[in-house]
């Protein structure tokens, strides 16, 4: 096998996050800014061919765990016959396939993506309420997520079902604790994510809610809750109540940023390889193929990326200002994306 892919402060990426399509079948306020977002021409999207051939040459350079995002992945057609493709690289060294998706048209589709060899879903869930979904949202649909978690946490091939709930002051906070109450029967971790600035998403300060704060809430409640052990690269610090089936984790992209941890990269949708969330400097995978670039040639762009990489939120001192682009862009749901 190659080299690993490590940066200049000596983190090796073994996590990439590809993000199938920038559309989305919702509109989470936090995610896409309300006029919407430009999108691509179709022919500047990655094909499944140039997926799987990046894909592969990742995989051979240490890569062993993916996450399909969007947009919402599940609006890219194809989608299983892709996830299958993916399955086979798993002899090169893959072992996991994951995907972060809103749920809102997964359930009936869920068990082919599981039979083509997803193995952990992470799905975004805010609100408990419905008429808070839409007003979040600005969609219907909250019963047809609640019944893609039904259909995740009863199918079998899933090696692990997570809920993405981001906080937003005075909206949905006051649903905290019956987000943990959700893990008391279920083999599910609801992990609470701090509202984090994108480019057109109504972001400030005083609507972000500090980690510290929900669990010092959650703690009045459930006084015996204990950490569990995770690795530094997990985006989320992780704690059960005991003799909860499942458990809750916090993402504090502000308030604690993982950066100095991070072993993750990202292909947009139209072929970018983006060295971090943060940072604006994208370099065009898609071109460089479509020139007739050899795999050689593109490892060696992807390797000088990644040693480009900052020590942290892209280098910024002050990520309260950032001009990224949206999340929806990026890789949300990937969100985010
Ligand atoms: P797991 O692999 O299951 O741990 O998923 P994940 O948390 O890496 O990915 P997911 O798509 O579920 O994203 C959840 C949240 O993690 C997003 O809302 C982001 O806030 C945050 N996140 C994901 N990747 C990054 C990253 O590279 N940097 C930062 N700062 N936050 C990230
Ligand atoms: N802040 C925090 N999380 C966000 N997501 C999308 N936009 C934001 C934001 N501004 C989340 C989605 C999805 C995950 C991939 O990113 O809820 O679960
Ligand atoms: Fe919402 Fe995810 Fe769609 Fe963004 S990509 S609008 S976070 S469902």
């Amino acid at each position: 096998p190659l080299p690993h892919l490590v940066d200049s402060f000596k983190r090796k990426h073994d996590y990439l996050r590809i993000s199938l399509t920038e559309r989305c079948n919702l509109r989470c306020f936090y995610c896409m800014p309300n006029e919407g977002v430009q999108l691509s021409p179709a022919e500047h999207i990655l094909t499944d061919d140039e997926i799987i051939r990046l894909a592969a040459l990742f995989v051979r350079s240490g890569i062993t765990k993916i996450r399909l995002t969007g947009g919402e992945p599940t609006v890219r057609k194809g989608l299983g016959a892709l996830i299958k493709r993916l399955d086979s690289l798993r002899s090169l060294g893959l072992t996991s396939i994951a995907m972060t998706s809103n749920g809102l048209a997964l359930h009936r589709r869920l068990p082919e993506l599981i039979e083509s060899g997803l193995s952990h879903l992470n799905l975004s869930l805010d609100t408990l309420d419905p008429f808070r979904f839409e007003i979040m949202t600005r969609r219907q649909g909250h019963d047809a997520v609640l019944k893609s978690l039904d259909v995740a946490l009863s199918s079998r091939g899933l090696q692990s079902v997570k809920l993405n709930v981001v906080v937003v002051k005075g909206l949905n906070d006051s649903e905290v604790l019956d987000f943990v109450e959700l893990t008391r029967h279920r083999d599910l971790w609801v992990r609470f994510i701090e509202f984090m600035p994108f480019s057109g998403n109504k972001w400030d300060k005083s609507k972000v809610v500090p980690s510290a704060e929900l669990l010092a809430l959650i703690r009045e409640q459930h006084p015996a809750i204990e950490q569990v052990r995770t690795a530094p690269s997990d985006t989320a610090r992780l704690w059960k109540v005991p003799g909860h089936r499942g458990g809750i984790g916090f993402i504090s992209s502000m308030s604690d940023h993982f950066c100095l941890s991070c072993n993750r990269l990202r292909i947009t949708a139209d072929g970018k390889i983006k060295v971090c969330l943060f940072d604006a400097k994208e370099i065009s995978l898609r071109d460089e193929m479509r020139r007739g670039a050899d795999d050689d040639k593109l490892l060696e762009i992807v390797k000088s990326a990644v040693w480009g990489k900052k020590e942290k939120h892209a280098g910024m001192d002050n990520i309260d200002t950032v001009t990224n682009r949206p999340m929806i862009l990026i890789g949300a749901s990937n969100r985010v994306r």
